[in-house]
């Protein structure tokens, strides 16, 4: 239930509907190289397979960024200030969220933003009972489009747009610059924000991330068959599709894909998709970055990376980017 501090009001009334996620899936089904979003990863057991894979010893990103997280917390205390909002693109209860909420100075608010009602909701609800402190005001909403911001009942004095966990990989270099010019936008003036960006660096470290022995992460992307089986009724075999997981240096991003065992059909929607052998079905790009490339592209989004803070291996990089 809802906890008192959190208003159903602020939920706006953006939601992703069924009949437009068949629409994307159909429509990345039908184009020469075969793809489906990420965002279809994420159901309950994507995201039990996910946790799972933070654990992983071989994904050094999660126990990374926590570990900044840990060293650098006071600076970033310091530099936040206090009763500012927190705005984190996207919702999740992760330790990182709750070692800000637990140490920022008198939070103004703090407002998730999320697509999906049911992450938006148990996040929040989870937060707001652990940080009765704090006013939790969740937001259904895409952040890939400028968004209006709910009024907490105590006015900020400065906007931290919060993007944790490398996220900023999955989209191309376009897309992230106009996911940054929203960020741009919502942190207003005065405003900040603090990113998570995985770096570029050795490839077998990366491709060991991504192909890990247990086999938790080639479990993951064929999840996202069997969770697409289940919510729009297709039939993809499982058997069928192996994962595969490779670093492409051109580019700087892992490439997560499904690669179609033998010749097959699969139906979904009243529609039959052919895949030959050998044939890729593109589920994930996650993109590293070099400190200059991030720093570049801040830039031409109206940020200046004010500090950046990584591991002594230079794995990974939590960045405070002010807004000019
Ligand atoms: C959630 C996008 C950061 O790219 O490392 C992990 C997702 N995919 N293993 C990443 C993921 C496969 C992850 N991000």
């Amino acid at each position: 239930m809802c906890q008192p501090a959190m208003r159903e009001a602020s939920l706006t009334e953006q939601e992703n509907s069924a009949e437009a996620e068949l629409d994307e899936i159909l429509d990345g089904l039908s184009r020469p190289q075969k793809t489906l979003s990420p965002k279809f990863f994420y159901d309950a057991r994507g995201s039990i397979l996910f946790d799972a894979i933070c654990e992983l010893p071989e994904y050094y990103l999660t126990r990374t960024e926590l570990s900044i997280m840990q060293m650098t917390i006071d600076e970033i205390t310091t530099l936040v200030g206090p009763q500012a909002s927190l705005i984190e693109f996207g919702s999740g209860s992760s330790l990182k969220t709750r070692m800000l909420l637990e140490k920022l100075d008198r939070l103004a608010a703090y407002v998730p933003v999320d697509i999906s009602r049911e992450h938006l909701l148990s996040a929040a609800e989870s937060l707001a009972a652990d940080y009765p402190a704090v006013e939790v005001l969740p937001l259904l909403a895409d952040f890939m489009q400028p968004f209006e911001l709910p009024n907490p009942n105590v006015m900020p004095l400065r906007n931290i747009v919060y993007f944790p966990g490398s996220t900023i990989g999955n989209y191309s270099p376009e897309q992230a610059h106009s996911l940054l010019q929203v960020m741009h936008v919502e942190a207003g003036k005065d405003g900040a924000l603090l990113i998570g960006v995985d770096l570029q660096k050795d490839t077998a470290i990366i491709e060991r991330a991504y192909n890990d022995k247990a086999g938790v992460t080639a479990e993951f992307n064929l999840n996202m068959l069997s969770r697409i089986n289940h919510d729009f009724g297709a039939n993809f075999d499982l058997n069928l599709f192996r994962h595969s997981a490779i670093y492409n240096d051109e580019y700087g991003r892992v490439e997560l894909n499904l690669i179609s065992e033998c010749e097959q059909t699969v139906l979904i929607g009243g529609r039959s998709i052919h895949f030959d052998t050998g044939e890729a079905l593109l589920t994930e790009h996650s993109h590293k970055y070099t400190l200059e490339q991030f720093s570049g592209m801040a830039d031409r989004a109206g940020f200046v990376v004010h500090k950046v803070w990584t591991d002594p291996e230079q794995l990974f990089s939590i960045q405070y980017c002010l807004r000019v």
